[in-house]
């Protein structure tokens, strides 16, 4: 069977704001397994679904409770198998979140007798070493009861496993093996790099810098031994048929260091993730793209995500981010795109009130955390009035059915640049200032950053009247 996941689109669901069947202002499986039809004409290849396990929802779903389980409020087990049936009748791979870094504080592994035999725990009055949550404070919580302090890399209510211990390495084969027999395609890792820790425990190195790669300067994960842990998993997967696929979220702005992640041996993908973090600018696009096909065995594409200011926004407007989109669709190997980046969706200025995400509430306001990127997205021009996070007005005219087949909409290029999305080998171009240029197959893909404008040859799709990008053929 061919390795279909080495040129794929995959389009991220994340499921509480995606659709909604049963009117509670949050979106679930039923919801999914409706859009399906929406998705094949779409024309992705595979949908990757955000965690909808049974969960507190501390971390909307980040933090698990059950790992074989559905969240009643997204659905049930049934509702989930028939997801995957009617996505795979309509040739939609699915791909599922595995979150193994830590669990919710609710699983029982935690509330029960067993605590210690699973997780990072320490005796002791102090705080056993400097380490920082990636969202404030401490990543320590005493436990008066238990006598013990806990690791949390993130919220206090997502303890830490302790993959040291060959109990947490079981319980997971476990779990993945549950997912793999209800017929997964794959798994997107979370925190793929981060689940052993150093076991000295040492302190980082201070002062901790406050950029977005937290994970580039600790020093107590990225563990050789992680990498047992995926050879494991590769072993396991491997038995399958299907060419199921690990997708790691490995996040480091020095793509050598993804590369080990991606050894025959280990992960099939990882999350390539330096274009999210570029300015709208050819030099520093085109020094990204060069730099992950120089470093990385196989590069994927992202510029959003669950977890980052959408392009609209983050480039300045819906003019870069209409070029981006032929950008992405042009470049060589798997692409991510994520819900409503079709629809040209803005990131939302919520007022604070209503705003849930734990970056938010941890930091008392001072980052605004990820909210703006989650809002529902919108299907109808009427808006969903409870819809968990609310729809700004002006997107009823972004919604799905305002777009459907109006000449020039978002929703419109997306769909015509999949369906002459080119394969074939990439070479750049030379190009003046402020252009990007490269082959593949027979077109040429041109993105102008500036003013200027070199088009030369019949154009395939434009993604504006401007012809901000084109695809060319020669
Ligand atoms: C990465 C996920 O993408 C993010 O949404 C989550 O909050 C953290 N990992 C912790 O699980």
């Amino acid at each position: 069977m061919s390795e279909w996941w080495r040129d794929a689109v995959f389009y991220q669901v994340y499921v509480r704001s995606f659709a909604d069947s049963d009117g509670d202002g949050v979106g679930d499986l039923p919801g999914i397994t409706a859009k399906l039809d929406y998705l094949r004409e779409l024309a992705v290849d595979a949908i990757w679904l955000t965690p909808f396990y049974p969960s507190p929802q501390a971390d909307h779903g980040y933090d698990v409770a059950d790992y074989v389980g559905v969240e009643p409020l997204f659905g049930t087990l049934d509702d989930f198998d028939e997801l995957i049936a009617s996505a795979h009748a309509r040739d939609i791979r699915v791909v599922v979140d595995i979150v193994p870094n830590h669990s919710s504080s609710q699983h029982p592994w935690f509330t029960g007798p067993d605590r210690e035999r699973r997780y990072v725990t320490v005796g002791g009055d102090d705080l056993p070493n400097n380490w920082p949550s990636n969202w404030g404070g401490p990543a320590w919580t005493y436990d008066d009861e238990r006598g013990h302090w806990f690791l949390h890399l993130f919220a206090p209510e997502q303890p830490d496993l302790d993959w040291n211990r060959q109990l947490v390495r079981n319980d997971f084969r476990e779990i993945l093996r549950f997912w793999l027999d209800r017929g997964v395609d794959g798994f997107r890792i979370d925190v793929a790099h981060g689940l052993v820790k150093k076991a000295s425990l040492e302190n980082e190195p201070e002062p901790f810098p406050t950029n977005r790669f937290s994970s580039d300067w600790r020093t107590a994960i990225d563990q050789p031994e992680v990498h047992d842990v995926y050879r494991d998993w590769r072993r396991l997967i491997d038995e399958y048929d299907g060419d199921r696929v690990f997708v790691g979220e490995v996040v480091f702005s020095d793509q050598r260091r993804v590369a080990p992640y991606l050894r025959t041996d280990e992960l099939h993908l990882a999350f390539n993730f330096s274009l999210v973090f570029q300015p709208w600018d050819a030099d520093a696009i085109r020094e990204s793209i060069g730099e992950s096909l120089r470093e990385l065995p196989i590069v994927t594409w992202v510029f959003e995500n669950h977890d980052v200011t959408r392009i609209v926004t983050r480039f300045g407007g819906e003019r870069q981010a209409r070029a981006a989109a032929l950008l992405l669709l042009a470049l060589p190997g798997p692409a991510f795109m994520y819900q409503g980046q079709e629809l040209g969706l803005e990131e939302v200025d919520l007022p604070d009130d209503v705003r849930q995400d734990p970056i938010f509430l941890r930091t008392e306001g001072q980052r605004k955390g990820r909210d703006g990127c989650r809002v529902p997205i919108p299907w109808t021009r009427e808006l969903q009035a409870n819809a968990w996070l609310p729809q700004p007005a002006s997107w009823s005219e972004k919604s799905v059915a305002a777009q459907t087949g109006r000449d020039g909409s978002f929703l419109e290029l997306y769909r015509a640049a999949l369906s002459l999305r080119p394969s074939g080998s990439f070479a750049w171009r030379e190009s003046q200032p402020g252009t990007l240029a490269f082959d593949r197959d027979e077109l040429t893909c041109i993105v102008h950053f500036g003013d200027e404008r070199m088009v030369d040859g019949e154009v395939v799709l434009a993604s504006d009247a401007d012809q901000t990008a084109v695809w060319v053929r020669r």
